[in-house]
């Protein structure tokens, strides 16, 4: 680890994670290394849960979320939506105008929770999602720069950085991005299941078929990323004219495989607002 980044553990303050579900453990596992052990806390709904999880990972753990939230600057409020109220409620009487809120919950705006909070907490919404177990997270985050310090800026692009990719987006396009990197992990599982199982069915065996799947994928996500091409243009590559792709591309179109993702992006919309 180069200096400036131990320099920066040293003078970085505490973060909380108030619920350690998926989400919880999967920023704290992108954390290991960048953040000191000693520089995080959590709290769960569950003692015995989380004493596993403090022997597992050697993080600390609070009793409650008040006193995490007094212990802690960042304080990540990773449980589910449903559970804001009483979370809130939980924090309101400790946080202070010095604390950064950080919400990772679709739906629920940075002016509602400041509201419950009291009207003067500092807000900042993000949008990870569970690659980041693995440090190749996108998060998209969003806040009134204007209310934070450059050390903050700098302290949440570290925590986001720590996860993978981030980038800042304006508040209203949250809910696009809960479609766009939020929830499609769990569409892109679905296609590598689906993609091993089809080739299982010509004799490949079934802990090769996921390899070779999966590694298509990050390729391809890779190239993507890396080339900067459109994604079109690396079709019309891997299309020979009368080729085996062309084939396969259009039983896709026939299946309505591009028209199913729209279907899915809307509905996982709708739910976000
Ligand atoms: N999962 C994703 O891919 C993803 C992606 C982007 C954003 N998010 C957002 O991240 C947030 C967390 O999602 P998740 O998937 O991590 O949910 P999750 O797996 O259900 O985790 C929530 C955690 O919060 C704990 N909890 C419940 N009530 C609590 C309370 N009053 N105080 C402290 N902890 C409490 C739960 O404990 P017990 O389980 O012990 O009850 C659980 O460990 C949600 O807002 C979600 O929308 C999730």
């Amino acid at each position: 680890m180069t200096q400036q980044v131990r320099q920066k553990e040293v003078a970085m303050a505490k973060i909380g994670f108030i619920g350690m579900g998926n989400m919880g453990q999967a920023m704290l596992k992108g954390l290991e290394g960048v953040v000191d052990k000693a520089d995080i806390l959590f709290t769960d709904a569950h003692k015995e849960k989380a004493r596993q999880i403090f022997h597992d990972t050697g993080v600390m753990f609070s009793e409650s979320n008040a006193e995490l939230a007094s212990k802690c600057k960042y304080i990540v409020l990773a449980v589910k939506p449903v559970v804001y109220p009483t979370v809130l409620k939980n924090i309101a009487d400790i946080v202070k105008p010095g604390h950064v809120v950080i919400s990772l919950a679709p739906g629920i705006s940075i002016e509602q929770i400041s509201n419950r909070l009291g009207g003067d907490a500092r807000i900042v919404r993000a949008m990870p999602n569970t690659p980041a177990l693995v440090g190749m997270g996108m998060t998209g985050i969003a806040y009134n720069e204007k209310d934070f310090s450059q050390e903050e800026i700098a302290d949440i692009d570290q925590i986001f950085g720590a996860l993978g990719r981030f980038q800042k987006v304006d508040e209203k396009l949250i809910s696009a991005v809960v479609c766009a990197s939020g929830s499609s992990p769990a569409y892109v599982y679905m296609f590598i299941e689906a993609l091993a199982d089809s080739v299982v069915k010509y004799g490949m065996p079934r802990k090769q078929a996921y390899e070779f799947a999966a590694q298509a994928v990050m390729g391809s996500a890779k190239m993507v990323l890396e080339t900067g091409a459109h994604p079109g243009k690396l079709k019309d590559d891997v299309c020979s004219p009368g080729g085996t792709t062309i084939a396969g591309v259009a039983a896709l179109e026939q299946k309505g495989f591009r028209s199913a993702i729209f279907a899915a992006t809307d509905a996982c919309y709708e739910k976000a607002k």
